[in-house]
């Protein structure tokens, strides 16, 4: 009995090993999930699409009355034209617009998350979605006059009850910009058509920097799975930058030792579009982050093992780059009731 459940074990281990190894364009470190197509976005039970909760998300999103000076939306840091990210090193927010000392993270495919933040400490986007808000350092503004401000909005109360059927609630906002969130989703990169057949659809450079990045660059070891991301934390050594002196990363949220300095690894999809990189915007861009990896990371006593000198060679690095850019893709968010997502408009009108 023992024996047969050991030989399940070994063969199921096997068929996985396999399974993996016949994943996306071979690499060697079948261990890592391959990089791939990405499934649809799983959508929380207890708070299904709709098309009407999805529009009242976007209007919350871009609405700056949901701050303590009715001037900051998400859109301000997280905005769709900078790759809904705000394009600095590190975010402006608060009344005095400070500079604080993280780096907006793009909101494309944030429905794929596992843990929201660069520490990780909001596990679902409803749950993020409140936080800014109540952030002395980004919105400034107390959940209930938030509520007592949009209750006092004809529209915001008709979209209330026809979404929630109460009136305007905190857990309503939250609920409705996750679900807002989840529709942005960014795939049919010219990597996903390669990666569904269409052999031109990557450029020969980028096909080397595949290769590279499932290899020799080792990339694959964090930046895996249809995401490009393991949703884990690692301390690559990144140098402070900004107004902290030390940001201890995950161990605010964990207080383990050996977090310390660690930060969530960033999905690469649509990394083009995204700079200034890491956690507080170090680098300007890609190539001076492969000039980082290259090199063997940055200087810290807690640097992931993961981490170390690469040999790449100045071609190498420019394949590497091309495949990053190749993952740069457009937005398939489903239609719902098939109105065009409109970025821009304020919704002043209701
Ligand atoms: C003043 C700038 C600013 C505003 C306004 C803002 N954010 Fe952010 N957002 C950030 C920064 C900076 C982080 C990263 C903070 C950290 O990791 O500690 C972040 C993180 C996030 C994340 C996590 C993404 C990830 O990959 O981990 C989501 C989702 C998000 N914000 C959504 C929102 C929503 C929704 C709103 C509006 C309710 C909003 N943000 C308002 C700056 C801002
Ligand atoms: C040990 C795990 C690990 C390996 C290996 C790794 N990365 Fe990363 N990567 C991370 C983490 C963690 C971050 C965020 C670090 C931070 O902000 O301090 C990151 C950030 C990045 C960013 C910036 C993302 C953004 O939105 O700011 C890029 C680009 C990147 N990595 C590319 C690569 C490339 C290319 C390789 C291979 C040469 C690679 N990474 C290897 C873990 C890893």
């Amino acid at each position: 009995m023992k024996i047969s459940n050991i030989t399940k074990s070994v063969l199921g281990c096997t068929l996985f090993l396999f399974l993996t190894m016949q994943g996306v364009h071979g690499n060697d470190f079948p261990l890592f999930p391959p990089i791939g197509n990405l499934p649809p976005v799983a959508i929380p039970p207890n708070n299904p699409q709709t098309a009407a909760k999805v529009e009242l998300g976007r209007k919350l999103y871009f609405d700056p009355r949901l701050s303590g000076n009715n001037w900051i939306s998400c859109a301000t840091c997280h905005n769709p034209v900078l790759g809904f990210t705000d394009g600095l090193p590190r975010m402006l927010g608060g009344p005095a617009s400070k500079e604080g000392g993280r780096n907006s993270p793009t909101i494309i495919n944030s429905a794929y998350n596992e843990l929201q933040f660069w520490d990780g400490r909001a596990a679902t986007l409803e749950e993020q979605a409140l936080g800014p808000i109540q952030n002395p350092n980004e919105m400034f503004e107390t959940l209930d006059n938030v509520v007592k401000k949009l209750s006092g909005i004809p529209g915001y109360v008709k979209a209330f009850k026809e979404v929630f059927g109460t009136g305007v609630t905190a857990d309503g906002i939250a609920k409705a910009i996750a679900a807002f969130e989840r529709t942005i989703v960014f795939a049919n990169s010219p990597f996903d058509k390669y990666t569904l057949g269409d052999e031109h659809a990557m450029s020969e450079s980028a096909k080397r920097g595949m290769n590279l990045f499932n290899n020799k660059a080792e990339c694959i070891k964090c930046h895996n799975g249809p995401n490009f991301t393991d949703n884990k934390f690692h301390n690559i050594g990144v140098p402070a930058d900004g107004p902290l002196k030390e940001d201890l990363g995950r161990y605010n949220v964990t207080k383990v030792e050996t977090d310390k300095g660690a930060f969530k690894t960033s999905t690469l999809r649509n990394i083009t579009e995204t700079g200034p990189y890491m956690h507080n915007g170090f680098f300007p861009t890609l190539f001076e982050v492969v000039q980082f990896y290259n090199g063997g990371g940055g200087r810290s006593e807690n640097k992931s093992s993961l981490i170390h000198g690469l040999n790449l060679t100045g071609q190498e690095a420019a394949d590497l780059i091309e495949f990053m850019k190749a993952l740069t893709g457009e937005l398939v968010q489903i239609k719902y009731d098939n109105a065009p997502l409109t970025f821009t408009t304020l919704p002043r009108d209701f």
